[in-house]
Parts: C-alpha cells; sequence; structure tokens
C-alpha cells in the first residue's frame, strides 16, 4: 500500500487515532527494527500523549541483531518499554503480552482495589504504513479471530480481537505519515521498502546504500559485489558493480538506472545480510 500524504490525510489519520486512543488502555508502536527512529511518526508522542505504551521493533529478522540490542536499551533507558519481534514467522508475540501485562500491572491493580471486575488489557497497533501492522494483528489474532463486539458510545464500529484471556486488540490499525523532513531518513525508509514508489531518486537511494555500507559493513559489500577496495569517490564502486553485473548500455557505458536497482533490491532482499540502518552512535553525537 502506498499512502500519498497531504495535509488533509494527516490530519484525518490523526483524528482517527485520537478517537480510537480512548478506548485503549495501551498503545503498542509498531516500528520497523532495521530504523528504530526513522521509521516512527515524527508526532507520535503529541498524538499519544501520556497513553502507556509499548514499543515493538519489527522485522527484527531482517535487522542487525546486535544493534537491535543497543535499540533496546535505547528505548528502555528512556522509560519506553521494549520488544524486538518477528511477526511473519510469529517470534515474540508472548513477549508482547508479558510487557503490556507488567506496564499495566499498576493501573489494573488500582481497578482492583477499587472493587472494578477485572478485564482483558485493550490495546491498538499504531505505525507507519508497511511496518507490518496487518501482519502482527494476523499473527496474535492467530486463526480463530474472535469478535467480542461492539463498544458502546463509538459510533463507527470497531472489532476487537481476542489474543488470549488477556489482551483484546482493535482490528484496524492506526496509520500515521513517516518523517519527510530529512533526506536521509527518506532513502531509508526507501531501503527497507517502507516508501514503495519512491519520489527520490534511483541512483541517490544505491548511492546512499553504498556509502552506508561502506562506512558500517564494509566486508559484506565487497563480498557481495567481489570488490578489492572500496573508497570515494564511491561512484567509482558503483561502477564496478555496474561492469560486473552486466549493466551496461549499447555503447558499453554503465546503465546508472540498472545498477541502482541491482543493489537496491539486494539490500531489500536481505542479500547482504541482516542490515541496521539507524546507527545509535550517530543519534548519541548529535544529543551530546
Ligand atoms: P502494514 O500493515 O504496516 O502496512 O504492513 P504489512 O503487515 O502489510 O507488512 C508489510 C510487509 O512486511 C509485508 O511484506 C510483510 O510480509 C512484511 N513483514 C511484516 N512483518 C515482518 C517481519 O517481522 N519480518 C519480515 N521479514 N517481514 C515482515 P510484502 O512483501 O509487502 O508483502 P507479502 O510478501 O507479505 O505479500
Amino acid at each position: 500500500m502506498t499512502i500519498q500524504w497531504f495535509p488533509g490525510h494527516m490530519a484525518k489519520a490523526r483524528r482517527e487515532v485520537t478517537e480510537k486512543l480512548k478506548l485503549v488502555d495501551i498503545i503498542f508502536e509498531l516500528v520497523d527494527a532495521r530504523l528504530p527512529l526513522s521509521s516512527r511518526n515524527p508526532m507520535i508522542d503529541q498524538i499519544i500523549q501520556q497513553k502507556p505504551r509499548l514499543m515493538i521493533l519489527n522485522k527484527a529478522d531482517m535487522a542487525d541483531p546486535s544493534r537491535t540490542s543497543e535499540w533496546i536499551n535505547y528505548f528502555n533507558e528512556r522509560g519506553i518499554r521494549a520488544v524486538a519481534v518477528n511477526s511473519q514467522a510469529g517470534e515474540g508475540m508472548k513477549q508482547i503480552v508479558t510487557a503490556a501485562k507488567e506496564i499495566l500491572q499498576e493501573k489494573f491493580d488500582r481497578m482492583k482495589a477499587k472493587g472494578i471486575k477485572p478485564r482483558a488489557i485493550r490495546t491498538m497497533i499504531i505505525g507507519i504504513p508497511n511496518v507490518g501492522k496487518s501482519t502482527l494483528i494476523n499473527r496474535l489474532a492467530k486463526k480463530n479471530i474472535a469478535k467480542t463486539g461492539n463498544t458502546p458510545g463509538v459510533t463507527k464500529a470497531q472489532q476487537w480481537i481476542k489474543v488470549g484471556k488477556e489482551l483484546e486488540l482493535l482490528d484496524t490499525p492506526g496509520i500515521l505519515w513517516p518523517k519527510f523532513e530529512d533526506e536521509q531518513i527518506g532513502y531509508k525508509l526507501a531501503l527497507t521498502g517502507a516508501i514503495k514508489d519512491s519520489i527520490l531518486n534511483l541512483q541517490d537511494i544505491a548511492v546512499f546504500a553504498l556509502r552506508f555500507l561502506n562506512t558500517y559493513y564494509p566486508e559484506r559489500l565487497k563480498e557481495r559485489y567481489g570488490l578489492e577496495t572500496i573508497g570515494e569517490p564511491i561512484v567509482e564502486a558503483f561502477d564496478e558493480i555496474g561492469r560486473k553485473r552486466g549493466c551496461l548500455m549499447s555503447g558499453g557505458e554503465i546503465d546508472y538506472d540498472k545498477t541502482s536497482e541491482i543493489i537496491i533490491r539486494d539490500v531489500r532482499m536481505e542479500r547482504l545480510g541482516r542490515l541496521t540502518f539507524d546507527i545509535l552512535e550517530e543519534y548519541n553525537e548529535e544529543e551530546s
């Protein structure tokens, strides 16, 4: 799904999420584990305000595991509980339920003390397109989607999906827009497929990928494309990859678009291994 985000759409998306917020105890903020910051909605904190939240780093199977641990610590240190999962394979689903229960323990204890009958935790998933919201909903729902009826007082019917006995999940996720303001973020979103019909230039994305890989994963780059050394200007590596892959135009010139497509596809299909594009050190440098 590719959504064109215009101001009107953004306002509507925000309104819809704000409306649904009232129905839930906790938000599951879903991000791509390869980009735990770049795949967040820029206004998420303002939108969800004080609502309890569990951060879910999805597609952890595609991300660099050591960097995923760093990001989990990063969020935990900032008071945001975070877990890493693979919704496609259904890995980490129990962790989600356990974490949600722990986050809400006090609230539910207080309710119990007041004599309010215990009930399931209500939650919804929020995230930008393509982070895996539908996949996670289906995973949590398993096959036996149990509908618990509409919530009174809500005009638009909301269906709840039962996740075991302890959790109820809204069947439609909150979809919010990605960050647009930063070119680097745009490249990262394009590389991970979050922006599908990219408005960004193909060659620029590929050059960004090569530079990034050369900085953080140079061995993988050399190995994949059989390169001896890589340095600046990066276009030389680009030329070499194009030549090696037979991306040539009729006059023997390198076909840069075709070469770019190969590089981007290789990244997306994990042919360069598990990669994380948001690098914690870079953000620490910015913060200090
Ligand atoms: P959305 O609702 O947030 O827009 O995302 P959606 O669930 O549609 O997932 C987007 C893509 O990400 C899908 O692939 C989906 O299979 C994949 N995906 C979701 N969770 C995971 C995960 O934990 N690991 C991995 N490796 N992939 C995941 P697609 O190619 O767009 O579609 P399809 O191949 O499933 O048809």
